[in-house]
């Protein structure tokens, strides 16, 4: 958001002051005195005002987790542990999901206090692939590989799901790859064919893996190479 903005969006300030504030340059954005109202403001950038800090610059975390089964892909839940539940981290309120997964599906999940850069991985306009180890309660037929690169129909929704790829791996298992992320859309891809998804995993999303030497219910800090992959 641009300065003149962030500033006039606070009660305390009308457009002329702070018109006035960034003329007699009484604005400081990370440390650096600023005039012109056009400059960025970022979630992780400090704002100060003479030396009142209104927005303090604090760090922008990301972590890669291996989603247990038995879990919530949310913050806070009143029955279950939750995927946040796992973290040991005083700050871990600050943090939020990046593409949830359902109760029992497990691996990759993406964990963030960074809105801007979760949004951009899970809004649909990006079609991050993600890809998921499937195994089935019936065998994988010949024409399903067919049909969900066609589309599945979701009455729900009135939409039709964008062409995914499966590779089967074995009668009853195969590795799905899908852009969007509907509700239950892999269950629901299968559940087409009447077929029921006894395990789901999550292998990737975009060019990131989840790392083979996390166990379920472990998670690490992201590579900045990994971080800049989003
Ligand atoms: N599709 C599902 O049905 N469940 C998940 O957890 C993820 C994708």
């Amino acid at each position: 958001m641009r300065v003149d903005r962030f500033l006039s969006n606070l009660p305390r300030y009308n457009r002329q002051q702070v018109r006035l504030l960034l003329v007699e340059k009484r604005v400081r954005v990370d440390g650096k005195i600023v005039s012109d109202p056009h400059t960025e403001v970022l979630e992780f950038s400090q704002v100060e005002v003479d030396d009142e800090v209104l927005q303090s610059g604090k760090a922008a975390r990301y972590f890669m987790l291996h989603k247990p089964p038995g879990c919530v892909s949310a913050t806070r839940d009143p029955q279950h542990m939750t995927v946040l539940d796992l973290f040991d981290d005083p700050d871990k309120d600050d943090l939020h999901i990046a593409g949830r997964l359902d109760f029992n599906t497990t691996g990759l999940m993406l964990i963030t206090n960074d809105g801007a850069w979760s949004r951009r991985l899970t809004q649909p306009q990006t079609k991050l692939p993600k890809v998921y180890y499937v195994e089935t309660e019936q065998d994988i037929g010949a024409d399903y590989a067919l049909q969900f690169a066609e589309g599945i129909y979701f009455a729900f929704e009135d939409l039709t799901t964008q062409p995914a790829q499966l590779e089967l791996l074995g009668p009853r298992s195969a590795r799905l790859s899908i852009v969007e992320g509907r509700y239950h859309q892999v269950k629901r891809m299968f559940g087409f064919f009447n077929n029921k998804v006894l395990r789901l995993h999550r292998e990737s999303m975009g060019e990131l893996a989840l790392d083979n030497a996390l166990k379920p219910g472990e998670y690490r800090a992201l590579r900045t190479e990994e971080i800049h992959l989003f």
